[in-house]
């Protein structure tokens, strides 16, 4: 590329990038519960297929829009049709929004591997507090969540900052065979622990909604499945515009399209079999949310003794790598949108100066979440989002996974599939001599199925937050 926005030096770089996106906090703590509560093998089956006729059609779809204009969500889409810029724009709010909380997850893993690395050395990690007394202890100190969201920031800064190839590329090249490395040996020690099978019948079979006292609802699971899907591949908010924006001419986006969600998608039952078996050998109860991944975890590696320190830190270790390697997607949707609407202006502005703006901004979003301390503040300005739905981090997660992303990519499918035509696409894939073998599929799934099936969940979703 001859430009100076940077580019992935090969196809693994870019692919592993892109499931560093994909791969998060949404598939460590997310999936593993949902699909528990909705059903176990029911759930998976229609996650199975929101993956499929959803996930890797807008996967294909954003990277065929990112590659083809070589920009960022805003610039892509209005190079497409100048009032389709509003779609980009969804995509750089939701960035900026969802960043907003991530970083104060990915802060809280980092105080909880600190706590049990220390305890490797005989310190006290938790100050002698069990799971849900240390946890209500954190997240009321809002100086030390701070302190964590900043260092999350930090490094991300430099990551980012750090450019494509040497900071992106390079991240993911080790952080992402890191990770399953981490996943493949906490699973391994798991099913050393007595009675740890009964993690995967809570996952897999329809027992897990007796224990998580849930129904099966179809509708339920499908809206579930459908919002969760699209959170966890990085989907309809231009993440996967700006990753393709950065892929060489030569590489395969519609094989790419398959391989990233069938990760992804890997990792998220991988994440599952890693935590409910050690819940359960532990007899601690499963639970969803920040409470899983921080009180149950926490509990669950005290009660293995020694030997939990190592694993606890380890797990942590493990969210870090797998948040920081999403969070970076977010930071860099935001900050090439910047980069290029300066350049676009004729005042470029430099990849360091544009991440620090970018940062400050998204920051400036996460101290409110710091101080909410999870709705323990008591604020209660989100009351309107219903029951369940307590605290500013909610807010966030609504207005971007509930709103924008399901929206953005209704809204690329029809101006791809309708607007622009099939054959725009087809020609970005078939660039040099690369074969769009599935076409027939992606034709009909663009057109007609992907936006119907996101458009029946928008409204289903709708309804249900006027109880209906
Ligand atoms: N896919 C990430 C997860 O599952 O945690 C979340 C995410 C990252 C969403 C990056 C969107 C994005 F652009």
């Amino acid at each position: 590329m001859e430009n100076n926005r940077g580019s992935f030096s090969s196809n693994l770089g870019f692919v592993l990038a892109a499931m560093g996106s994909a791969i998060g906090l949404g598939n460590l703590w997310g999936f593993p519960y949902k699909m528990g509560a909705n059903g176990g093998f029911p759930f998976l089956i229609i996650y199975l297929t929101f993956v499929i006729f959803c996930g890797v059609v807008v996967m294909c779809v954003e990277m065929a829009i990112g590659r083809k204009t070589g920009k960022s969500p805003v610039l892509a889409m209005s190079q497409l049709g100048k009032k389709y810029a509003f779609v980009g724009w969804f995509g750089v709010l939701s960035a900026t929004l969802i960043m907003g909380f991530y970083s104060v997850l990915i802060g809280y893993s980092f105080r909880y591997m600190f706590g049990f690395l220390i305890q490797i050395f005989g310190a006290s990690g938790f100050g002698g507090m069990d799971g849900g007394a240390f946890f209500g202890a954190y997240t009321g100190n809002i100086g030390a969540v701070v302190g964590y969201t900043i260092l999350t920031f930090v490094l991300c800064y430099f990551i980012v900052a750090g450019g494509i190839e040497k900071g992106i590329e390079k991240f993911n090249g080790i952080g992402i065979p890191a990770l399953f490395v981490i996943l493949i040996a906490i699973i391994i020690y798991n099913f050393t622990l007595e009675g740890s099978e009964q993690g995967l019948v809570f996952m897999f079979t329809s027992k897990g909604m007796e224990i998580a006292g849930t129904e099966f609802n179809f509708l339920n699971a499908c809206r579930t499945a459908a919002g969760q899907m699209l959170f966890s591949c990085s989907l309809g908010m231009g993440a996967m515009i700006t990753y393709g924006s950065y892929l060489d001419k030569k590489e395969n986006i519609s094989k790419n399209a398959w391989i990233i969600p069938a990760a992804d998608t890997c990792a998220a039952i991988l994440a599952g079999v890693a935590i409910f078996p050690a819940v359960f050998a532990q007899g601690q109860s499963p639970n969803a949310g920040p409470g899983l991944l921080f009180i149950t975890m926490h509990n669950t590696f005290t009660s293995m003794g020694f030997a939990g320190n190592i694993v606890g830190a380890l797990f942590y270790l493990l969210v870090i790598f797998a948040g920081i390697s999403s969070a970076i997607s977010l930071m860099e949707v935001s900050s090439a949108h910047l980069i290029d609407s300066s350049a676009a202006k004729g005042k470029p502005m430099s990849r360091k100066k544009a991440v620090g703006i970018i940062a400050g901004i998204m920051m400036v979003l996460a101290i409110p979440v710091c101080i909410d301390k999870l709705g323990g503040a008591g604020w209660g300005i989100y009351q309107f989002l219903g029951e369940g739905s307590k605290d500013l981090l909610d807010l966030y997660d609504f207005v971007s996974e509930g709103v924008m992303m399901p929206l953005g990519a209704v809204l690329m499918c029809l101006v791809v599939g309708w607007g622009k035509g099939m054959d725009w696409m087809a020609d970005e894939i078939e660039t040099q001599g690369n074969k769009f073998v599935t076409r027939g599929f992606f034709t009909v799934c663009v057109k007609y199925i992907t936006p119907a099936m996101m458009l029946f969940v928008l409204i289903s979703l709708a309804l249900s937050y006027v109880g209906l």
